[in-house]
């Protein structure tokens, strides 16, 4: 027999984990600021303690934070540390051949949700600007949008030829493309974020609703080459982030466009995930198609999951969006029980997460990483209805 869920209702849990993540909050801006945090050390966080400085990829996530506080609380101490270091990113526009397709996550979470928040024309042209980078990397004939500069991507692609290469974690740029569109009514920006999104259908998602990481074309003639493997266990696998890209970027392209097909991958792409994280009691594995031993989990793949499933519930009707509101909370719940840090004095909320499967030194390998926390947050916000919509 299974023993009674003695645990309190997820209403109740929701609002403890919202009075926590305020006095958390509260304290971390005070600490922080303008930094631009990745992972802790210690307990402690450290600016651009990254491999790419100011142009990694994941430095649009603390100010995304600081955003999505000021939205729910309005305290003026969010937006002064949010102003000041999206400040300091757009130095990135100067030297912009160091920049990739990841300036959707530079810039949507830092001037775009600036913009959005205070019409600051300043950071509404810092938006534009990344956008025109974006779409600056569009494969006519391949119809994608190109992955990584060339040391990152032949580093993760294992030594290959990356010109020719996409990969799932774009979905999650191109709503800076369909922002550009909204804002100019210039259809080119979303012209290129479709092409690019059923590119993906075709060649990234399975029929099954598991995904390829990367899909590497001939970049001259736009043909297929190869699925490699990537930041999963191996070619073939199914990377548990690069699934939760899937389905929240396919539930983007949805809401921006309307197109029935993006919807229906999107959840695809989530029952396949449901299923997997069901049994593993709800804690997302970093590869759901790897041995089971040794047992590495990356919790920032459920927080993406469970914004995308909170995503998926805002546009089915009202007896479907139960599944994916129930999934979700199983997933923050579960991980806040194993993950979370509340401890007010020191930095990160959400340990347990893993940037890929095979680190050969550990030292990436259940952490904390800032994205975990950024959609951990946007995922109690999205609940309590106080979240800023950001992509
Ligand atoms: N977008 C890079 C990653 O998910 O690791």
């Amino acid at each position: 027999m299974e023993a009674a869920d003695t645990r309190v209702s997820n209403e109740q849990w929701l609002e403890e984990v919202y009075q926590k993540l305020l006095v958390k909050m509260k304290k971390e801006c005070e600490r922080i600021g303008t930094m631009i945090p990745y992972s802790t050390r210690d307990g402690k966080y450290h600016d651009l303690d990254v491999p790419g400085g100011i142009y990694f990829w994941t430095n649009g996530f603390w100010p995304g934070m600081l955003w999505q506080m000021y939205e729910a609380t309005g305290d003026e101490a969010y937006r002064k540390a949010a102003e000041g270091a999206e400040e300091r990113l757009s130095e990135t526009l100067q030297g912009f051949d160091k920049l990739d397709h990841d300036v959707g996550f530079l810039f949507l979470l830092s001037a775009v949700a600036d913009y959005r928040k205070t019409n600051n024309m300043e950071s509404r042209r810092r938006g534009l600007h990344a956008a025109n980078l974006l779409a600056g990397r569009y494969n006519l004939a391949g119809r994608f949008i190109r992955a990584w500069n060339d040391e990152v991507g032949a580093m993760i692609a294992k030594g290959r030829n990356m010109s020719g290469g996409m990969i799932i974690d774009c979905l999650m740029n191109i709503p800076l493309l369909y922002w550009a569109s909204e804002e100019t009514g210039d259809p080119r920006f979303a012209q290129i974020a479709i092409n690019h999104a059923k590119t993906a259908q075709q060649y990234i998602v399975r029929e099954d609703g598991s995904c390829n990481h990367i899909v590497i074309f001939n970049s001259e003639t736009g043909e297929f080459v190869d699925n490699p493997g990537g930041q999963g266990y191996e070619k073939g696998s199914s990377w548990s982030r690069g699934q939760s890209w899937a389905v929240y970027g396919f539930a983007l392209s949805y809401r921006h466009t309307r197109d029935e097909s993006f919807l229906n991958t999107a959840k695809r792409c989530a029952h396949y995930c449901i299923s997997n994280m069901a049994v593993s009691d709800w804690l997302p594995l970093v590869d759901y198609r790897a041995p089971e031993e040794p047992v590495k989990y990356d919790s920032t793949a459920g927080m993406i999951t469970a914004c995308g499933l909170l995503e998926l519930a805002e546009h089915v009707g009202e007896h479907e969006k139960k599944l994916y509101i129930k999934a979700a909370f199983n997933i923050l719940r579960a991980c806040d029980e194993k993950f979370s840090n509340w401890d007010p004095e020191q930095d990160s909320i959400v340990d347990g997460g893993t940037f890929f499967y095979h680190d050969p030194d550990g030292k990436n390998t259940e952490v904390p990483i800032i994205y975990g926390d950024y959609y951990f947050i946007e995922a109690i916000l999205r609940l309590k209805g106080k979240a800023l919509f950001a992509w």
